[in-house]
């Protein structure tokens, strides 16, 4: 674990501990939090309820008169879509800049990281998952370690002469870093004292066949980012990714057996891309 204390030593620097996003997102994941004291610590962050008006306001909701204040969003968009817009506008700030050393441009980790959370919480759904609230906040959260070794990755392939190829870019991260994002974005959030129904999922997302990976709560987030990676998507634009059920069942050997999933693939991921299809336009 220490390689990776040393990647996130200078984390407030980088990215400071989004103080309220995460009492935000503490206070969502209890269910017996009121929804009171959830709207007072949102108010606390101007950009927080400015991002989440937006979002409220946006066509996807089609309210005709404008939503203007935090509580009005709880009394018109109700209690559980409050907090997933809360979580999504926390893990916005974060994901936003762009980071060349895995050739992201600015937006697409937050692209990606949104359409993981889609995926993920309509697989938890089919599998029966009490609480989805956790597996979407992972997916959201899954790729935050490449914020934190974007500098470190892009120095060190401009100062190594490559003679060998990487099957995967977690296996370049390894090669260079001694480490990959997955276990560094574990660390940083186990800091920042996030629970481990979250942090979990985020330190296992790449990895199979260990006793960690293979949680429930590990296993959908896994699949989902495998699932929108193959799609390829990082950007908002239909015709920037595709997705063929005919060549899933070739791949579907090695992937994670999710509840559910295999059985009813086609509609979860037809609703998947009718979601997103629904909301590219509020997440911008
Ligand atoms: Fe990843
Ligand atoms: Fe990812």
């Amino acid at each position: 674990m220490d390689i990776e204390k040393q990647y996130i030593e200078d984390v407030d620097k980088l990215i400071p501990r989004p103080d309220i996003a995460l009492d935000v997102l503490a206070l969502a994941q209890d269910s017996s939090t009121a929804i009171e004291g959830i709207a007072r610590k949102i108010e606390q962050d101007p950009n927080l309820t400015a991002n989440m008006l937006r979002m409220a306001n946006s066509a996807y909701f089609g309210f005709m008169r404008e939503i203007t204040s935090v509580k009005d969003m709880v009394v018109r968009l109700g209690y559980d879509m409050v907090k997933i817009l809360a979580i999504t506008s926390a893990s916005a700030g974060l994901l936003n800049s762009p980071q060349e050393a895995y050739n992201l441009e600015p937006k697409a980790l937050w692209h990606h990281s949104y359409a993981c959370a889609l995926l993920a919480s309509i697989i938890a759904k089919h599998a029966n998952v009490e609480n989805v609230s956790p597996i979407y906040t992972a997916a959201l959260l899954h790729d935050i370690g490449k914020v934190l070794l974007n500098r470190s990755l892009q120095r060190e392939i401009a100062n190594t002469k490559l003679d060998k190829k990487f099957a995967t870019l977690v296996e370049l991260e390894r090669f260079m870093l001694q480490t990959d994002h997955a276990k560094v974005g574990m660390a940083l959030l186990e800091k920042w004292g996030v629970p481990d129904d979250i942090v979990i999922p985020v330190g296992y997302h790449h990895t199979t066949g260990e006793e960690k990976s293979n949680l429930l709560n590990s296993q959908i987030v896994y699949l989902a980012n495998y699932l929108v990676e193959s799609i390829g998507i990082r950007a908002l634009k239909e015709e920037d990714y595709m997705f063929r059920v005919d060549d899933f069942p070739d791949i579907y050997q090695e992937l994670p057996n999710v509840p559910n999933f295999q059985d009813n693939m086609e509609s979860i991921m037809e609703e998947f891309f009718y979601q997103f299809r629904e909301v590219a336009g509020t997440i911008e």
